[in-house]
């Protein structure tokens, strides 16, 4: 199959390089320059484990190429994927489809006998239908299908998830079109992964009700996380009594930060937008968004408490800033509101991330300094706050740590210690709903009556 796939982003390259894997000949299309020359380079635009092998190999085999010339590459490909961004529109909410939109045109303009072209990026129920639209009035003689084909993948292991989805949906009701998605996936089959026919509306919006699904999840396990630090409960433990009960599943039942990211906080922000203009609010979702933004300002709060209330002068070490580990991602990090909170209530910041930080210097208030290391940002610090789980934060050396701070204090937003352990070596501790999560003065408990 000539696949192409326009928009070499975290979803883009990603699907484009697995795809070239599968043994299929994919031309990846950009508009941005800077990401197209350090791919002729042989660099990586993005951080993704495992992703500049992939596409070193694929390119060197000849399946996997880039180009700026969208014309031209559609007008040879039997599949064109629309993989570019759909970020929250400013000031709304809604989906901003213009890229989308953008890339319809012209694809129709391109096109030369009978292609497919599939929506990869997330897009609102009812997309397909205008990108339809596009294409016909664009270029009436043109011949093709549009198909919904919404990605799954998680930033941090893409190529794991693309190459082993769950479920891949396919939403048409095109018969040729059908039968040329069933032959790109193939190769997966394999693997098991199984497929899901429906039609493009529904498809559209599987996408959607997962994310937002997800999301609610996190959000539930957050509140949850609360609530155990008011009545002196443990939430991990919470969250592996529910989660072995096969109908919940133990996953995305860690509590944190608050979600974050290019996905999670745009998508359910859409969706809630589509139900109003439906006339069927999604009021679990609503709520959900406001919890989750309600969180990210909570967490500052709970820093500046164990720091003894007060953060003026006092110099705060940040660990991780991507909204996730495992990505260079700084989409929507919750410590974009935690740093800015802050340095808001006069902190000085410092911080550290391993593959975040050329991200975040644009993001985060000018006054903040980057570190090379741990320790760089431990030293003189009133504070250490881990906001991302990264694995070098996991066993860092708590002797050496309190040695180079001004005053031991740990504060662990993805309760990664053991909080008797980072206590015996003469911390103060603050984590996420394990009873003393940094809440001082948890009301005391109803007795039973007598
Ligand atoms: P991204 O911002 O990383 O990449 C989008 C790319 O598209 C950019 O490089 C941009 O230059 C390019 N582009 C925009 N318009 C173009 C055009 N007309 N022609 C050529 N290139 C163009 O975005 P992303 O994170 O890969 O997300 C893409 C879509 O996939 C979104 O709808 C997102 O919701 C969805 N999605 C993302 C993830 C994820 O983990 N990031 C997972 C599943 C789904
Ligand atoms: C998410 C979904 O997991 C993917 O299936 C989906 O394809 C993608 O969005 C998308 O549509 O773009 P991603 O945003 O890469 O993937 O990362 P997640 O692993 O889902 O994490 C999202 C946020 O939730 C992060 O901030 C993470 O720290 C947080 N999270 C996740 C928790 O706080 N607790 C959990 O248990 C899980």
């Amino acid at each position: 199959m000539r696949i192409v796939m326009i928009g070499a982003g975290y979803v883009g390259l990603v699907s484009g390089a697995c795809f070239a894997d599968f043994g299929h000949d994919v031309i990846c299309v950009d508009k941005d320059p800077d990401r197209l020359n350090a791919l002729r380079e042989g660099r990586m635009p993005i951080y993704e484990p495992g992703l500049d092998s992939l596409v070193k190999e694929n390119s060197e085999q000849g399946r996997l190429d880039y180009t700026g010339e969208l014309a031209k590459a559609v007008s040879q490909a039997d599949i064109v994927f629309i993989a570019v961004g759909t970020p929250s529109r400013r000031g709304d909410g809604y989906a901003d489809l213009s890229y989308v939109y953008g890339a319809a045109r012209e694809i129709a303009a391109a096109v030369t006998g009978f292609t497919v072209v599939v929506t990869k990026s997330t897009v609102p129920v009812g997309t397909g239908d205008e990108v339809e639209r596009i294409i016909s009035e664009t270029n009436p003689a043109a011949e093709f299908a549009v198909v919904s084909n919404p990605e799954f993948l998680r930033e941090g292991s893409a190529i794991e998830d693309f190459k082993r989805p769950d479920r891949i949906v396919i939403g048409t009701d095109n018969e040729q079109a059908r039968k040329m998605m069933e032959e790109v996936y193939r190769p997966l089959y394999l693997n098991a992964s199984p497929i899901l026919h429906m039609n493009r509306r529904t498809a559209e919006l599987t996408k959607y009700a997962a994310n937002a699904f997800l999301a609610m999840k996190i959000t539930f396990i957050n509140e949850m996380a609360d609530l155990c630090e008011r009545v002196g409960a443990d939430v991990q433990d919470v969250s592996r009594g529910m989660g072995m009960d096969q109908r919940i599943g133990s996953k995305f039942l860690h509590a944190g930060p608050g979600y974050g990211g290019s996905c999670f906080p745009k998508d359910t922000l859409a969706l809630v937008k589509t139900a109003q203009d439906a006339d069927s609010p999604t009021r679990l979702i609503e709520a959900t968004v406001s919890v989750n933004d309600q969180r990210k300002r909570a967490m500052a709060r709970k820093v500046i408490r164990a720091t003894g209330g007060k953060v003026r002068g006092k110099t705060i070490g940040i660990l991780g800033l991507t909204f996730k580990p495992n990505t260079d991602d700084m989409r929507e990090s919750p410590s974009i509101s935690i740093v800015q909170a802050l340095v808001d209530k006069g902190a000085h910041i410092k911080a550290y991330d391993p593959e975040g930080m050329h991200q975040a210097r644009p993001l985060l208030p000018s006054q903040v300094t980057f570190c090379t290391t741990p320790y760089e940002v431990a030293n003189q610090a009133s504070a250490l706050v881990i906001v991302t789980e990264w694995n070098a934060f996991r066993s860092l050396d708590l002797d050496r740590l309190k040695k180079v701070m001004a005053s031991p204090v740990l504060i662990d937003l993805r309760n990664i210690y053991k909080p008797e352990q980072v206590r015996a070596a003469g911390f103060v501790y603050a984590c996420i709903g394990r009873s003393d999560g940094g809440v001082p003065d948890a009301p005391e408990m109803p007795r039973a009556a007598e």
